[in-house]
């Protein structure tokens, strides 16, 4: 077995500790993936300095070896800060009107991959499979092969792949497409996005699709494939049955004295719909009078990225509108909205998700969504809750028997939560088992065999002619 070279902007130390929901799905993923092969994973150490100096901090623990630089001020504002975060990030979840176009973010995205591949290349063996992670590192391949690297390499994208339409919107996106044609498997989360790009590819590139998706540009041949990524199902069901999941689930439940709790989870960031959400559980509230009292809400929403402007502005949002809702409708003996900012671990979250009757889960875009099947495998088989998902969501294409939902329509998120409150035990359980199949069946372990073994199958590039 060749060994793994994973290499993506974040990299957590691979403990098995932290949610998706806290942490992001691509840490728990990828930490997954990583104390299985024993790899190597290679990013940013997320400390600043000030002056770039590509020291490599090496750690080793549980089988995997960890690989970390430091950025310099000015790469951390124009890389990830800038062209990721405030660039890149909205565009790619359909939000032009937050997307900031400015070329110093351009030229320090550059700057940074160019960095990446100068300091990961002398640590590559020849036979090494590579797998770059996610929006922050999309020219990092062809920058690897500037410098000689004829190893397969691999990308995934974890957020959603734009309609062409929109990316057209993006100064130079033909340069930052052109630059994903140096790898040789691309996979996305779904086929949406998987379609999303081919079509960029044949109508702005020229290229060409084979039958078997395999894509042409000029001389460069790219396979692209949808690989739904999944939870770490054994080690969540091993966390949800812990004495730490079991006090949380008490704890809620307890706090909640037999109301019913819904909960959503999410980092505090404008895809998830936060505001979009809680005004959809303010319609249930004036719509159905008669039922106040008889539950609330738990949104846990720890911050992210919290130097980007928009994120602040989503915070201060929130606050007005958890704290208005509550000031409309709180009586003394009952508050509608539990609002928290901070993040738990696993453990505790599955022991939350099982106390909560109902999941409100309703991103306006999101590449897969891990807490709706973080969700899913915490309930009770015999008496499982009832999960509300955004259509919108990458896993809303797996999870077919959530209450699927347009989150931008405060009517339809406040009608299914009055069915989710009446639905009956046994639909209950019909609906969860097909999901519950979907989410044991396609986890995290078949997402990452999936990927390395079409990348270990992916052709082998022609050695280069010798200089004549
Ligand atoms: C999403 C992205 C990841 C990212 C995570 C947390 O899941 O796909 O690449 O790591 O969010 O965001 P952060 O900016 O804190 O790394």
């Amino acid at each position: 077995m060749s060994r793994l070279v994973v290499i993506s902007n974040r990299v957590s130390a691979p403990t098995g500790e932290g949610g998706a929901g806290a942490q992001g799905g691509l840490a728990v993923a990828l930490g997954a993936a990583l104390r299985e092969y024993r790899g190597l994973w290679f990013g940013w150490s997320g400390h600043r300095t000030d002056e770039f100096t590509g020291h490599i901090e090496l750690q080793r623990a549980h089988g995997v070896t960890t690989a970390t630089i430091d950025l310099e001020d000015q790469d951390v504002d124009e890389y990830y800060n800038g062209y990721a975060n405030r660039t890149l990030w909205p565009l790619f979840h359909y939000r032009i009107d937050l997307a900031e176009y400015d070329r110093s973010f351009d030229s320090g995205y550059q700057r940074v991959n160019e960095r990446f591949a100068e300091t990961v290349t002398p640590l590559i063996d020849q036979d090494d499979l590579v797998w770059v992670h996610d929006y922050h590192l999309i020219p990092l391949g062809a920058e690897l092969r500037a410098r000689g690297l004829k190893n397969r390499i691999g990308f995934f994208l974890h957020i959603p792949w734009p309609p062409g339409r929109l990316l057209v919107s993006l100064p130079d996106h033909q340069k930052l497409v052109r630059s994903l044609l140096a790898y040789d498997l691309i996979g996305f989360q779904t086929r949406e996005w998987l379609e999303a790009f081919r079509d960029y590819v044949v109508r702005e590139l020229g290229g060409n699709l084979d039958a078997d998706g395999t894509l042409h540009v000029g001389d460069r041949t790219v396979h692209v494939a949808a690989y739904p990524i999944g939870i770490d199902y054994d080690d969540f069901m091993e966390a949800s049955r812990s004495p730490l999941a079991h006090q949380a689930c008490n704890r809620l439940r307890e706090s909640a004295a037999d109301r019913k709790v819904i909960i959503g989870v999410d980092r505090l960031d404008y895809s998830k719909g936060l505001q979009e959400r809680f005004t959809g559980y303010q319609r249930f509230l004036e719509n159905n009078p008669d039922r106040h009292g008889e539950l609330f809400m738990l949104q846990i929403a720890p911050p992210t990225r919290e130097e980007v402007s928009t994120y602040e502005e989503i915070r201060d949002n929130l606050d007005g509108l958890s704290g208005r809702i509550n000031g409309a409708f709180a009586e003394i003996d009952w508050v509608p909205v539990r609002y928290v900012n901070q993040g738990y671990d696993r453990a505790s979250l599955a022991g939350f998700y099982r106390a909560a009757q109902i999941a409100l889960i309703t991103p306006l875009r999101d590449g897969m969504n891990l807490v709706a099947k973080e969700y899913v495998a915490a309930q009770d088989p015999d008496d499982p809750g009832v999960l509300i998902l955004s259509r919108f969501a990458g896993a809303a294409l797996q999870l077919k028997d959530a209450l699927l939902v347009n989150p931008y329509s405060a009517d339809e998120v406040s009608d299914a939560i009055k069915t989710a409150l009446e639905m009956p035990r046994e639909e209950r359980i019909r609906r969860w088992r097909s999901m519950m199949e979907s989410v044991r069946d396609e986890d995290v372990v078949k997402w990452r065999h999936d990927f390395v073994a079409a990348l270990e199958g992916a052709r082998i590039r022609e050695p280069e002619p010798p200089p004549e």
